[in-house]
């Protein structure tokens, strides 16, 4: 998926991006438009009513999919309950979504908490004793767990029981309690900070990968049905595209492309109205943000491109090291502008092109 395309990249003369216009580029561009993060108002109603609720409407994710189409037959099949499920991967990929999929497949209650939530062991003991027999408790951001709320999730998780202690010091007992059969959906953004103990609790660890154009496009038209906003084929790929291959994203970069469709035009979006929207809200042909760019140009203006190491990369960019790795990397990586190495990261000829600079003569046959 390499879409490349320099066209409103601003330039000198010369063909250079303008530097001068970096910090104003951050300062103007609409960051929050490509957050991946889920913003205030995207978690009501209108959201929910956007969700997919079964299997079916869950678009992309094949792998995904697959593994949990037997997993949840073969369950079914056998009276049992689903194995307890590890979603992982950048945020606004569907972990959520599928968490609920798989309530609805397999015909059973959910309940949804976070782990900041969980602080005191009572947190994690009343949402557990009051789980009905194949019920699914999903944990977001299952990395952040307390200790002792993961210490009392271990038998839970292994045997169905409540390990609770009575007393103090010496005179301390531990009385165990059953607990109905359950399956327990952790997600997280960052499945490296899991504690090996909780990870190997899980009987399916599966990861979410970015989307594809062609994937986003298909989410797109979906829910423009779902709000009644005429799209075309072609409107529908110009969001996809810009999407930070996210459905999160997507969705919402659909929205504002609607209101401008609805002020400006008859209301039907098509591939001219969504660029021109788009790039009225400063969206990058790519999806790139300002972190992304400075992140590209500061490899291939200081360091010829590369390899550069990610400490470097993210002094330059005022991110920590772990945010580029999980948040900036993969994507870059996904669309094919940037490559790790074991000397570091290096700018592909396509991050060149995108940003507006002259690569290198090496990699110039590779045009
Ligand atoms: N496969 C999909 N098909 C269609 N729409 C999707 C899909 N995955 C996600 N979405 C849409 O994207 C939105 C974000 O998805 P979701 O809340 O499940 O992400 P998440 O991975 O849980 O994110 P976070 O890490 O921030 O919790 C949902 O409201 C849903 O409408
Ligand atoms: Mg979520």
């Amino acid at each position: 998926m390499a879409i490349i395309s320099s066209k409103k990249q601003p330039q000198d003369p010369n063909g250079q991006p303008k530097k001068q216009s970096q910090e104003s580029v951050k300062a103007s561009l609409d960051q929050e438009l490509l957050q991946p993060e889920a913003a205030i108002d995207e978690q009501g109603k209108q959201e929910e009513s956007i969700r997919p609720q079964r299997f079916a409407d869950y678009i992309g994710q094949k792998d995904l999919k697959d593994v949990l189409d037997i997993a949840i037959k073969a369950a079914k099949s056998r009276g049992e309950v689903l194995d307890h499920l590890l979603l992982y991967g950048p945020p606004g990929l569907g972990k959520t979504t599928m968490a609920m999929i798989l309530a609805s497949e397999m015909g059973v209650n959910y309940k949804i908490t976070s782990a900041p939530a969980l602080e005191r062991p009572r947190d994690i003991v009343g949402l557990l004793v009051n789980l009905k027999p194949g019920d699914i408790l999903f944990v977001d951001e299952i990395h952040r767990l307390s200790r002792m709320t993961e210490e009392i999730l271990y038998p839970a998780m292994e045997d169905y029981r409540l390990d609770i202690t009575i007393g103090k010091g010496s005179s301390a007992r531990i009385r165990s309690l059953p607990l109905a059969k359950f399956t327990l959906v952790g997600a997280t953004t960052r499945v490296g900070a899991l504690t090996s103990p909780l990870r190997d609790r899980f009987g399916l660890v599966q990861k979410l990968r970015f989307y594809e154009v062609d994937e986003l496009s298909k989410i797109v038209l979906r829910t423009a049905q779902l709000l009644q906003t005429p799209i075309t084929e072609d409107g529908a790929t110009e969001i996809a595209r810009r999407s930070r291959g996210t459905p999160r994203i997507a969705n919402r970069l659909l929205k504002r492309v609607r209101d401008y469709a609805e002020v400006k035009t008859s209301g039907e979006i098509d591939e001219s109205v969504a660029a021109e929207a788009l790039q009225l809200f400063q969206v990058d042909p790519c999806g790139l943000d300002w972190t992304d760019r400075k992140m590209l140009s500061v490899i291939i203006e200081q360091f010829n491109g590369g390899p550069v190491g990610l400490e470097t990369i993210a002094a330059a960019t005022g991110e920590d090291t772990q945010t580029i790795e999980e948040v900036y990397e993969p994507y870059l990586m996904q669309i094919g502008y940037l490559s790790r190495t074991p000397r570091g990261r290096t700018a592909t000829t396509a991050a060149y092109k995108h940003l507006g600079f002259k690569p290198p003569n090496g990699q110039m046959s590779l045009l």
